[in-house]
């Protein structure tokens, strides 16, 4: 890798930032301008109108065959066209590929009026249920700064996921102190980038025995910037021709009465049926039943992968076939208006208790580590060059006192056109630790997937949502590929 690329893409991430901030004619014009949150709901920053979220889940290939949709203008023009015919407006990828350019597909989205929700995992860049404490380092936190520096220029992204169903049993619990942290840091490099506000969020796994605490811990304390700003909740629990108190969903607007932060369903769509998905959920998930408290939702998933959750299946790259599912929820969405107004939104801004340290129960703790300081870098001159999805960093808790960094570190304070450098420098940490990292990968993998066999029924669904184990296997896989 060569400085000069290096130096290149700091600067261009400079300017396209300068771009942004000095010219609002794009977003007062756009069609898809800057969702901000107020209480606890979105608003469209053009029109101050409520803004729910209709949209689809969206990973083509799944976990065998991980792609970054949002980087092939071959993808995004076959299914584009598609989302907008189903009458969406929200997608949410779980893992991109940060190094690839996103330009044609985001404006495509744009184009179509479709916003992204963007996790900023990558399956081998992410905290470990196994050993969260280490896995949460400088060399993640950089794969996840560069994921925002790529994505912030694009009004539609709506807003950033730190962690999909980390705590996914009774028994991960205490995981959730470094999701918060992740929380916290990327909710300060955002401001120390001069970005866009853009909400961040954490999408959880419906855990009975922990569904309510894990909303309280993620909207909780006085450190406004360790709070998400969005709640995502993967929610299978409407199967069928179902109801909303038969399904559960009374209970759960019980619980969440009065959140104070915006609540959606990250996942939804039970696919224990007899044949296709009728969809009636979308009849009361935007009615003034809910409207108080939720926010729309997203359907999993897009493309038919082997868990066997499609709206349509992918014929090649050209083409797809649209199924039963695709067809009924197309109907569900086009016969169900949002409800009129501010549909009962709650403007308090009284963020919830802290739920105390219970062994066994919730083992989160309400005081949060601090970033690894090796971090701070890149508050200052940016996370430099992406790293993409091949990157290991689950296991690099222990090169934050390496030499290596710690000259990142002072590159960064003793140089005043500390951009490159410092960026450079962070390059060379990141990949002195990658050869070490890579030969873990299988380990990482198998205590990842004794994890997710852990999820609960409820949940059966959204382990589907990013099968772990799988692709970290397929990531393993191609990584000679992509690099
Ligand atoms: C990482 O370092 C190795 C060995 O020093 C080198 O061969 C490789 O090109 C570097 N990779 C990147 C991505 O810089
Ligand atoms: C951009 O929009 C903001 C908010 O609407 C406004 O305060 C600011 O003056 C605008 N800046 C320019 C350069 O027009
Ligand atoms: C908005 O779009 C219209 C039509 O594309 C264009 O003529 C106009 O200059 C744009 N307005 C701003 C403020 O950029
Ligand atoms: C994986 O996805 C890519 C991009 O869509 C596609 O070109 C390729 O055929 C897929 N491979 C398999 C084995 O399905
Ligand atoms: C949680 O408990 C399950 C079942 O006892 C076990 O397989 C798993 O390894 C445990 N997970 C952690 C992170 O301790
Ligand atoms: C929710 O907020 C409303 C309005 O502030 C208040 O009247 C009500 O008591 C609150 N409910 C709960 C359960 O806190
Ligand atoms: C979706 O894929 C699964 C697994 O390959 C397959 O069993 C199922 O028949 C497919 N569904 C449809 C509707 O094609
Ligand atoms: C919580 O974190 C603090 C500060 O790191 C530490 O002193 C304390 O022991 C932790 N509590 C638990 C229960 O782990």
């Amino acid at each position: 890798m060569k400085l000069g690329n290096i130096a290149r893409t700091v600067l261009s991430l400079g300017s396209l930032a300068l771009a942004a901030a000095a010219d609002n004619s794009t977003s007062s014009n756009s069609s898809t301008p800057a969702i901000t949150v107020k209480g606890n709901a979105f608003y469209d920053s053009a029109t101050n109108e409520r803004f729910y979220i209709r949209g689809v889940d969206y990973q083509p290939g799944g976990s065998s065959n991980l792609t970054d949709p949002l980087a092939d203008a071959d993808i995004c023009s076959r299914d584009v066209p598609v989302f907008k015919d189903l009458g969406i407006n929200t997608i949410r990828v779980y893992t991109v590929d940060n190094s690839l350019d996103h330009s044609e597909c985001m404006q495509m989205l744009s184009d179509a009026g479709i916003y992204l929700i963007l996790d900023v995992n990558t399956p081998t860049a992410a905290i470990s249920r196994h050993n969260a404490a280490c896995s949460y380092n400088a060399d993640y936190l950089q794969n996840v700064f560069a994921t925002i520096d790529t994505f912030a220029q694009y009004d539609n992204v709506l807003g950033f996921f730190a962690g999909n169903e980390v705590i996914n049993s009774d028994n991960t619990t205490a995981t959730a102190t470094y999701v918060k942290a992740v929380v916290r840091d990327m909710k300060k490099y955002i401001k120390a980038r001069d970005y866009r506000t853009i909400p961040v969020g954490y999408s959880a796994a419906d855990i009975v025995a922990n569904r309510q605490l894990t909303a309280q811990y993620f909207n909780c304390g006085d450190d406004a910037d360790a709070r998400i700003d969005m709640f995502g909740v993967n929610d299978y629990s409407w199967c069928g021709p179902s109801s909303f108190a038969v399904s559960g969903y009374a209970t759960k607007m019980q619980l969440y009465k009065n959140y104070s932060i915006p609540i959606f369903l990250s996942e939804f769509g039970c696919n224990k049926v007899v044949s296709s998905r009728p969809f009636t959920e979308i009849q009361a998930i935007y009615s003034t039943q809910m409207s108080s408290v939720f926010s729309g939702g997203l359907v999993y998933e897009y493309s038919n992968e082997t868990n066997n959750y499609g709206l349509v299946k992918i014929d090649d790259t050209t083409s797809v076939t649209k199924l039963t599912d695709y067809s009924n929820l197309k109907s569900e969405y086009a016969s169900v208006e949002n409800p009129a107004g501010d549909g009962g939104a709650y403007a308090g801004n009284d963020y919830s208790t802290c739920p105390d340290y219970v062994s066994g129960t919730w083992e989160a703790n309400n005081t949060l580590p601090e970033m690894p300081s090796a971090a701070s870098a890149y508050f200052k001159s940016g996370a430099g060059m992406p790293m993409g999805t091949y990157i290991s960093t689950q296991n690099s808790c222990h090169d934050d006192d390496d030499d290596d960094i710690a000259s990142l570190s002072s590159a960064s304070e003793s140089s005043s056109s500390s951009s490159s450098s410092a960026s450079s420098s962070s390059v060379s940490s990141v990949n002195s630790t990658s050869t070490q990292a890579s030969s873990t990968t299988s380990s990482s993998s198998s205590s990842s997937s004794a994890s997710s066999s852990t999820k609960s029924s409820k949940s059966k669904g959204a382990a589907a949502g990013l099968e772990v184990p799988a692709l970290f296997q397929a990531v393993a896989q191609i990584a000679g590929y992509i690099i």
